[in-house]
């Protein structure tokens, strides 16, 4: 695909770790930032982290969860900035969801940000790119997307409905001028991982996410998961068969 230039950016979920590095790190490449999320005193200390090192980046509060608030939001925006090039859907929670002690609400708030958060903020944008012939929209999935993590039905699967979605996306778009990236970390320190109670093999850097998400991001590359040392495994896993898989899961659990 010919390369190319970027002058908007919108990042969901940027008041902390992943988005909020990513913002920065695009902002610092020239491009014009918006940054969103719902705790706008850290969007405001970002945007002024960004001032001082001489980039834009601009605070957007925004809910994602709130679909239809969040489409007409995006909306308005893209057309203020004279169209957003690249949109990232990053906005997401985690948490435990155990098949033996199901809780609803947890579930349904896990569904609302990474599902209809994230498809909202792409469905926001994507008319206006295929109209224009220009567009890059990236998904923030995780390598739990690859099989049903134990204790984590909602955020697997939350995961996996995004790469899904991202995948149909790329074919779609193929030849319009509109890129698609689906991005699967591993575990990378942050807010999220922060609350984690178990072994996080691998755990990387923000920093190092950030550099690889951002590059791969520009490169156009359709998909980036990393670190490899994860990544690697949890590809094998998707081919292994269920009875295998679950001994495995059991054990990790
Ligand atoms: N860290 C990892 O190991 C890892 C691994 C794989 C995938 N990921 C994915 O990477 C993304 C970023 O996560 P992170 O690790 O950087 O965690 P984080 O530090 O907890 O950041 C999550 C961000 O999402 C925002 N957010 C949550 N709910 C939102 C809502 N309803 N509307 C708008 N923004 C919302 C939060 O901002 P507000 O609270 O201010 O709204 C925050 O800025 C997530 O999608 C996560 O699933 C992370």
């Amino acid at each position: 695909m010919a390369e190319m230039s970027y002058r908007t950016a919108l990042v969901t979920g940027a008041s902390s770790g992943l988005g909020r590095g990513l913002a920065l790190w695009l902002a610092r490449r020239g491009l014009r930032v918006f940054a969103a999320g719902r705790r706008v005193t850290h969007l405001q200390a970002l945007a002024a982290e960004a001032q001082a090192a001489g980039v834009t980046v601009e605070p957007v509060e925004l809910d994602v969860a709130r679909a239809d608030a969040t489409l007409e939001r995006l909306r308005e925006l893209d057309s203020e900035c004279g169209g957003l090039d690249l949109v990232v859907a990053n906005a997401g929670v985690g948490g435990v969801t155990n098949g033996r002690r199901m809780d609803w609400d947890k579930v349904r708030s896990i569904i609302d940000t990474n599902v209809t958060g994230a498809t909202a903020t792409l469905s926001a944008v994507l008319p206006q790119m295929v109209e224009r012939r220009r567009g890059h929209v990236v998904g923030i999935s995780s390598l739990a997307a690859h099989r049903g993590l134990a204790g984590h039905a909602a955020y697997s699967a939350s995961k996996a409905f995004l790469a899904t979605f991202l995948e149909s996306l790329r074919v779609d778009l193929a030849g319009t001028g509109v890129r698609v990236t689906t991005i699967f970390p591993g575990f990378v320190k942050s807010e999220m991982t922060a609350k984690n109670d178990f072994p996080m093999p691998f755990l990387m850097e923000t920093e190092a996410a950030v550099e690889l998400m951002g590059s791969g991001i520009l490169r156009g590359e359709t998909e980036l998961s990393f670190p490899w040392q994860l990544a690697l495994p949890s590809r094998l896993a998707k081919v292994l068969p269920n009875p295998l898989f679950d001994v495995a899961a059991r054990r990790l659990r």
